[in-house]
């Protein structure tokens, strides 16, 4: 188990009261790998990470880090360590000062301490404002103390609970890359806890997707994105068209999907599981896939009739309905659309077989 820094077998939570928080989660964690654990609210993202830190004793299941079963230990004495939001700085310390902190309260002797120290702040890039106090520093600096402050005891595994959560839009996007280069340049596994789909699909190596107290899926964030493997998944994640229907019948690698009155095919690919022939299927098509007009060529085509549009950015996403209620998003960069539709409007909707999942 030694090329793991994190292992969970099979962990379960029960609080007082029965709330079930966290269900069966098993999952192993490479050295230097970046996960983010992602889900809506109440998922049991938090209480996971606590487990693993040891604030939180969990109701069964085993806990390793660095190779040890560290199940039944105290925080202090488990490899890890715990980055907590908006950075929690001592604000009348210095940087040196909030950096040594750990290593006072382990009783580290003062020369190695200072040695110690010197060393992260530099590795975090933090030298020259080692005697400065936080509301000196700027967020991003701050977050590069906090981290520093977080490592100074040099722990297998960092665990970070929406490290980023109370920040807004650009300095968030600022420091996530920062966060990620100083992951990177220390070799150190991180486990992040996020809500945020962007955040976790922009940093993290491996993403493990939760909701009600279960893991979904864990992949890397383009496993996830393209092969979404449950419905929750493909709701949460991305601009996913979900079609209802029935398996109507398969053959060689193209199944056909019978949805509210229309044939979809999918081709079926190298691990989607295909359940038997009758079955009540789930077809998931990214909104990036689905193209507007005619194209022969692609395999499925709907019609629908024009409802909005959503800007975001470059993109735009043209929104039709295609059976009464049944809504179908077509994203595209805005530089390529040129028309401008009437409410109303019919539109026909084309994609590849090969666009489609079956969830
Ligand atoms: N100390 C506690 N006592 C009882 N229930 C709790 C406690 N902490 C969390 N919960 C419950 O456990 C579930 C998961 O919570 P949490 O891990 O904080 O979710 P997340 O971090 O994904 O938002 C929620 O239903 C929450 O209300
Ligand atoms: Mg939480």
């Amino acid at each position: 188990m030694a090329q793991f820094d994190v292992v969970l077998e099979k962990v379960n939570k029960v609080f007082p009261g029965g709330t079930r928080a966290v269900i069966d989660f098993s999952v192993e964690i490479e050295h230097g790998e970046l996960v983010a654990m992602l889900g809506p609210s109440g998922c049991g993202k938090t209480t996971t990470l606590r487990m693993i830190g040891g604030l939180e004793e969990v109701t069964s299941g085993k806990v390793y880090i660095a190779g040890e079963d560290v199940t039944e230990m105290p925080p202090a004495q488990r490899n890890s360590s715990m980055m907590f939001q908006s950075f929690a700085l001592f604000p009348h310390r210095t940087v040196s000062q909030n950096v040594e902190f750990s290593l006072k309260m382990k009783g580290v002797p003062t020369a190695e301490r200072a040695r110690r120290v010197a060393e992260m702040i530099e590795k975090v890039d933090m030298t020259e404002y080692a005697n400065r106090r936080p509301h000196e520093l700027s967020g991003g600096q701050q977050q590069r103390v906090a981290l520093a402050r977080a490592l100074i005891s040099e722990p297998a595994v960092l665990l970070l609970d929406e490290p980023l959560g109370s920040l807004d839009y650009s300095l968030r996007q600022a420091m996530m890359v920062e966060l990620k280069k100083i992951q990177r340049d220390l070799e150190m596994t991180f486990i992040l806890v996020t809500h945020s789909q962007q955040e976790a699909m922009s940093l993290a190596d491996k993403v493990i997707v939760m909701s009600d107290a279960v893991i979904q899926q864990i992949g890397t964030s383009r496993e996830i994105y393209e092969s979404p493997r449950t419905k929750f998944v493909a709701e949460f994640i991305g601009n996913n068209n979900l079609f209802p229907g029935v398996l109507k019948s398969r053959s060689g690698s193209m199944a056909l999907v019978e949805s509210n009155g229309s044939t979809i095919y999918v081709r079926i690919s190298e691990g989607m599981k295909i359940p038997p022939i009758g079955r009540e299927v789930t077809v998931s098509v990214r909104a990036d896939l689905i193209h507007t007009g005619e194209h022969p060529n692609m395999g499925n085509t709907v019609r629908g009739t024009y409802v909005a549009t959503q800007f975001l950015g470059s993109l735009e996403t043209d929104v039709f309905e295609v059976a009464p209620g049944q809504l179908v998003h077509v994203e595209q960069h805005r530089s390529a659309s040129e028309r401008s539709y009437r409410p109303g409007q019919p539109e026909v909707l084309s994609w590849p077989a090969d666009a489609g999942v079956i969830l």
